[in-house]
């Protein structure tokens, strides 16, 4: 288990640094090449733990993938159909996008399978996904929750889908805005023998359905309303050549960094700017941040360019409803500028954050008293009173095993009166693994203990 120790800053961040692999678009593209009738090429593919679960899993189920370790990566798609049974059960370790996402492909295919994950990802409901899915005829089972009666979790057993069978037409409407039900529901369209239409309360990230639009897929999105047909050749998905978009949510560490130590300026390159995982863009300005965009330009339909942050003088606000939406893995940084900001910041709509890596809410509160700001928790928000004025106070932390939490942490030791110690920060490779390479670049002082 390794330990980041990170020193306040002595002087302001600055520059321009590159950002991972978008994790939601890389995951997607990954699972579109596999299932594409030829080879697909995807560039400037980061490695993260999640993302290279996703791409093992296709390799177990015969998908040859070629990488040059610079970042591009050669997939053989099989086809719709071509997927042949894993051997083993197929880890998705820390990755809940990787499992349910999985769960909506394997749900449609003729031969049996095994998902399987990490403490924390044994722990998250998969009911949400299991319900719909069943709805449609997949067979496909979980072990029940052991807290929340009425739910299953990992192991989830999926299939065999009968001979001859295929998934039948499904309309649903998702109790609540989640991109992964919703993605797994598309995926298992598919291969189903009549239309999908699924409806959201909030639009969530909707890169799957820009994936499909783009690869030619029969999908029409109105509002939060999104059929798709089944397409009838089985090689219906064109292999396709794509240069990832950088991740948001990870360059969203580095723009509050800029925002909250002084006299800072950081630029995020070639960094995905979709307006459904943009929000906290919009958290950050709505707090009195300064925030440029530069568009660049598209990649299967995801808009790209230049994120820049540079530091402000922030004020408390209030982040709720279609904000937490769109900003969904962006609380936790949040939680660092509602720390640094002149007054109260009321944080609501939070249910969600309580079933993610960690619970989120908790976490985060435990996260922010260690640094001597005042928190009040309550069912589905926090309520932060900010300190703006000298330093917070260093503190010694536990990432609880999310990635997240670790990093922000490490954001908040920036602007901390000593040294800032985090434990069990192994899990930051689930989704940046140059995170603390990246912010020495900028400038920061951290350092890596085993
Ligand atoms: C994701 C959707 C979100 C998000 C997760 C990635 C995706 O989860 O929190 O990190 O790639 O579809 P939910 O669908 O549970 O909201």
């Amino acid at each position: 288990m390794t330990r980041l120790v990170v020193r306040p800053a002595q002087k302001a961040l600055s520059g321009s640094v590159p950002v991972p692999s978008d994790k939601s678009i890389s995951h997607r593209a990954l699972i579109f090449a596999a299932l594409a009738g030829g080879r697909s090429r995807l560039r400037g593919f980061s490695y993260g733990e999640d993302n290279v679960a996703t791409l093992a899993a296709f390799r177990a189920m015969g998908v040859g993938v070629e990488d040059d370790t610079h970042g591009t990566i050669h997939v053989a798609g099989k086809g719709l159909f071509g997927l042949s049974a894993p051997a083993a059960p197929i880890d998705c370790g820390n990755s809940g996008t990787s499992m349910r996402l999985l769960a909506g492909v394997l749900a449609a295919q003729p031969f049996k399978s095994q998902l399987i994950g990490d403490a924390s990802l044994s722990r998250r409901p998969m009911g949400r996904v299991a319900e719909p899915l069943r709805a449609r005829g997949a067979v496909l089972r979980g072990v029940p929750h052991p807290k929340k009666a009425g739910d299953i979790t990992a192991p989830l057993e999926i299939g065999p889908l009968p001979e001859n069978t295929r998934l039948g037409p499904l309309e649903y409407a998702l109790p609540i805005a989640s991109a992964q039900v919703k993605s797994a529901l598309l995926l298992s369209g598919l291969f189903a023998a009549g239309p999908t239409i699924v409806s959201e309360p909030m639009v969530s990230r909707d890169h799957t359905e820009r994936m499909l639009d783009a690869l030619g897929m029969p999908i029409q999105v109105t509002g939060s309303i999104v059929s798709l047909h089944p397409p009838a050749d089985p090689n219906a998905i064109g292999a396709f050549d794509v240069e990832l978009p950088g991740d948001i949510s990870a360059a969203a560490f580095l723009l509050v960094a800029a925002t909250i130590v002084p006299d800072s300026r950081v630029t995020t390159r070639h960094t995905g700017l979709n307006p459904t995982r943009s929000g906290i863009l919009d958290v950050i300005r709505s707090l009195g941040g300064k925030i440029g965009i530069t568009p660049q330009g598209d990649a299967l339909k995801e808009p790209f360019g230049e994120a820049f942050a540079s530091f402000a003088e922030l004020r408390g606000g209030s982040v709720g409803g279609e904000l937490v939406v769109r900003a969904i893995d962006e609380i936790p940084i949040a939680c660092a500028l509602a720390a640094r900001a002149r007054g109260t910041t009321e944080f609501f709509d939070l249910e969600e954050l309580r079933v993610k890596e960690s619970d989120r809410v908790a976490t985060m509160a435990g996260v922010l008293r260690a640094f001597g700001v005042e928190v009040e928790e309550n069912p589905a928000g926090l309520r932060v009173e900010g300190r703006p004025v000298g330093a917070l106070r260093a503190a010694q932390v536990d990432s609880h095993g999310d990635h997240r939490v670790a990093m922000t942490a490490a954001v908040l030791g920036l602007v901390a009166d000593g040294e800032t110690t985090i434990d069990d920060v192994d899990c930051i490779a689930t989704s940046f693994p140059r995170f603390v390479g990246t912010l020495r670049a900028l400038g920061a002082d951290l350092e890596v203990l085993p």
